[in-house]
């Protein structure tokens, strides 16, 4: 999937678009080198603007590999990135994860809920996936009720990125004789 043909998605408040080379000051400033974005995610020495390039690039890799990946969520209205969210297929585990990490003036308003939910139906029904995971820190509350929204169920702990985790998990629910559907919270 070439960068021109990377999916964009519309939801009530939010434009997910693929990321781009001028986002990168934002989401290093807004993701990376918040201390309190980054408390629940993997720690790494390179710095916070290394990160974010190799994560936008990173994403943009595998929306190439497997067609489904993470956007850029961006403000419909203004135009300014707030974060990412989006899939990200576990190797390891052979798993396609539902993640997102916005920025900080943004959260409490149901935004990763909703671009969440957005990345979900697109895996269902456009990548025709049947089973979506998402992980979290235990103690990552919000991240958890997110995920509580969407009607993933807690199913096991879980190692991976060099932390402990909880996984939960969403099953695609099959309709017989029409399209795949799941079945909203
Ligand atoms: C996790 C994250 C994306 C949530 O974003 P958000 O836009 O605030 O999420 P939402 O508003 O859609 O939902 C958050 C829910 O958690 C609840 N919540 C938030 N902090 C909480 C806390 N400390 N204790 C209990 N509940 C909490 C909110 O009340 C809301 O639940 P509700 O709708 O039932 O009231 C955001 O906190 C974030 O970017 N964190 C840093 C990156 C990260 O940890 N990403 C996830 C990695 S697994």
């Amino acid at each position: 999937m070439a960068a021109a043909t990377i999916p964009t998605v519309e939801t009530a408040r939010l434009l997910l678009r693929p990321f781009i080379v001028e986002d990168l000051e934002d989401y290093t400033h807004l993701i990376f080198a918040d201390a309190e974005v980054m408390r629940y995610l993997p720690q790494r020495t390179s710095t916070p603007r290394e990160r974010a390039e190799r994560t936008m690039a990173f994403f943009n890799d595998q929306w190439v590999q497997y067609g489904y990946s993470a956007w850029a969520v961006t403000d419909k209205v203004t135009g300014q990135l707030r974060g990412h969210c989006g899939l990200n297929y576990l190797a390891e585990i052979e798993e396609v994860e539902v993640l997102y990490a916005l920025a900080k003036p943004d959260w409490g308003q149901g935004l990763a809920t909703e671009a969440a939910r957005a990345s979900v139906h697109f895996g269902f029904e456009q990548v025709n996936l049947t089973r979506l995971i998402a992980l979290a820190v235990p103690e990552n509350i919000a991240s958890r009720r997110v995920m509580e929204h969407l009607g993933f169920v807690y199913e096991k702990d879980a190692h991976h990125f060099g932390l402990d985790l909880v996984q939960y998990a969403l099953q695609r629910v099959p309709f017989q004789g029409g399209p795949p559907f799941f079945l909203a919270p």
